[in-house]
């Protein structure tokens, strides 16, 4: 990871379009403290989040000190009136490998200023920087699943929130051997991280995390009403290494005081003996009657790890992970394939990025990718070309929804991967 991202010079194109709106696009210089600091709270209003109180910026100021941040003002106001943030990110692809992406977080536009084009300033900014730079493609996590295919991503990974009865379920995975122990996030910080970047490195769909972000998934930030709830749980294999961990907070128990809840922050896993372990620690905690978790796999396998199945619940499942795809080559040749094949795929793209005909050919697992004149197997836009990229099983739907044409089962045979990817964390 390089820090081309902070040094790249500010997009004219938007500059210009949001002048002619009376509005300024500026970089925020991550020393400028009082700069930054009116940009995180214009970032957390945004969010409809509390007004940070001074430790709460410092701490913001710290996490954000390393992206690449940029505000659009309006005439005599300090507190920007669009906020967007963006860092390299190495997102793991199928077969283990890592492609640098161009990260975008806290995208807001004040409400005073909504649908006026700032949002699509900053995002035509942020893609044209990112191609500039050579980085092959966007990534994001979004609030609403309506705002971001008109720039060409699409949605590549989903996630699952989870109930289980607790009372209900008995464990049926098996032993777990292996060490549990409470531990601190100072105390574990670094031996975290370490874990994070295994767990990360191992399903493709994670990224690398940043501190902050690993930060958020140990413990609690600064300001958090619950701070004081927060425990964690390290697991460590039978030969001592450290392989996973869980962070989580046990809630109610007023009314009966058996039937506490567990809502599970983050679990960590690089192995699946530590996946075990860890679901089986939060299954068996005793005075507790229901255990949730948030942002799992949408193969997490917990119904199979108890003896009724139906004790354990899907609650939520949705689009999380969304990749916009800029450079056709760089990003199909990154990955590792499941089968051999060859295929000829017209990537269409209204933002001119990445349009064009490309043949892909896979041998051993291996792709390369050549530019085309031959009559297309598939045609489809760059956004459907994002959602299939981490081998989700999208092809088919989106070809029942017009939105691939052509041989979508070859594409499908080709693309998808045994293993779904996953994203679990928010950025
Ligand atoms: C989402 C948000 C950034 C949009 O900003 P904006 O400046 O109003 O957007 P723009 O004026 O550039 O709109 C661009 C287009 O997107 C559409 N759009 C914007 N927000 C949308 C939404 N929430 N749902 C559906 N469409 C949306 C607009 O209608 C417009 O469409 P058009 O080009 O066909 O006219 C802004 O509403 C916001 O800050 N929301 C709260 C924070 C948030 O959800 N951020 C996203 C984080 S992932």
């Amino acid at each position: 990871m390089t820090d081309t991202h902070l040094t790249a010079a500010l997009d004219e194109r938007s500059a210009t379009d949001l002048a002619g709106s009376g509005l300024r696009l500026a970089l925020v210089d991550p020393t400028d403290t009082a700069a930054l600091d009116a940009w995180i709270v214009a970032d957390f209003r945004g969010f409809h989040g509390r007004r940070p109180t001074a430790e709460v910026l410092a701490e913001a100021r710290k996490n954000f000190g390393g992206r690449r941040t940029t505000a659009v003002y309006d005439e005599g106001v300090t507190t920007p009136v669009g906020t967007v943030n963006s860092w390299v990110a190495p997102l793991t692809v199928p077969g283990g490998g890592a492609l640098d992406t161009w990260a975008i977080s806290s995208v807001t536009v004040a409400p005073t200023h909504r649908r006026r084009g700032v949002a699509t300033a900053l995002l035509g900014a942020e893609l044209r920087t990112a191609h500039a730079l050579r980085v092959p493609a966007a990534i994001l996590t979004v609030s609403e699943s309506t705002i971001y295919g008109r720039w060409g991503f699409g949605p590549a990974t989903f996630a699952t929130g989870w109930s289980v009865d607790a009372k209900r379920v008995r464990w049926a995975g098996g032993p777990t051997p292996g060490r549990l122990s409470f531990t601190t996030p100072d105390e574990y910080r670094e031996t975290g991280y370490a874990v994070l970047a295994d767990a990360m490195r191992a399903r493709h769909g994670e990224i690398a995390l940043e501190p902050y972000l690993a930060d958020r998934l140990l413990g609690p930030l600064t300001g958090d009403d619950d701070e004081a709830r927060y425990l964690l749980v390290r697991y460590d294999s039978p030969d001592g290494r450290p392989e996973g961990f869980v962070s989580y907070l046990v809630r109610g128990g007023e009314e009966d005081f058996s039937r506490h809840v567990v809502e599970v922050n983050y679990l960590a896993a690089a192995t699946d003996a530590a996946l075990t372990a860890l679901w089986r620690y939060l299954l068996e905690l005793d005075l507790v009657a229901e255990v949730k978790a948030w942002t799992r796999g949408v193969d997490e396998p917990v119904q199979l790890l108890v003896q009724d199945i139906r004790g354990a619940r899907i609650t939520s499942e949705q689009d999380h992970l969304w990749v916009r795809i800029l450079d056709v080559p760089a990003t199909l040749t990154a990955r590792r394939y499941e089968s051999d094949g060859d295929i000829v795929l017209e990537v269409t793209d209204g933002l001119g990025f990445a349009g064009g005909r490309y043949r892909l050919i896979v041998e051993d697992g291996e792709a390369r990718v050549e530019s085309s004149s031959d009559a297309p197997d598939v045609t489809l836009p760059v956004e459907s070309l994002g959602s299939v990229y981490l081998g989700h099983d999208l092809a088919r739907g989106l070809a029942l929804a017009g939105r691939i044409q052509g041989d979508a089962e070859a594409l499908d045979r080709l693309f998808r991967t045994a293993v779904p990817p996953r994203l679990s964390t928010w950025f």
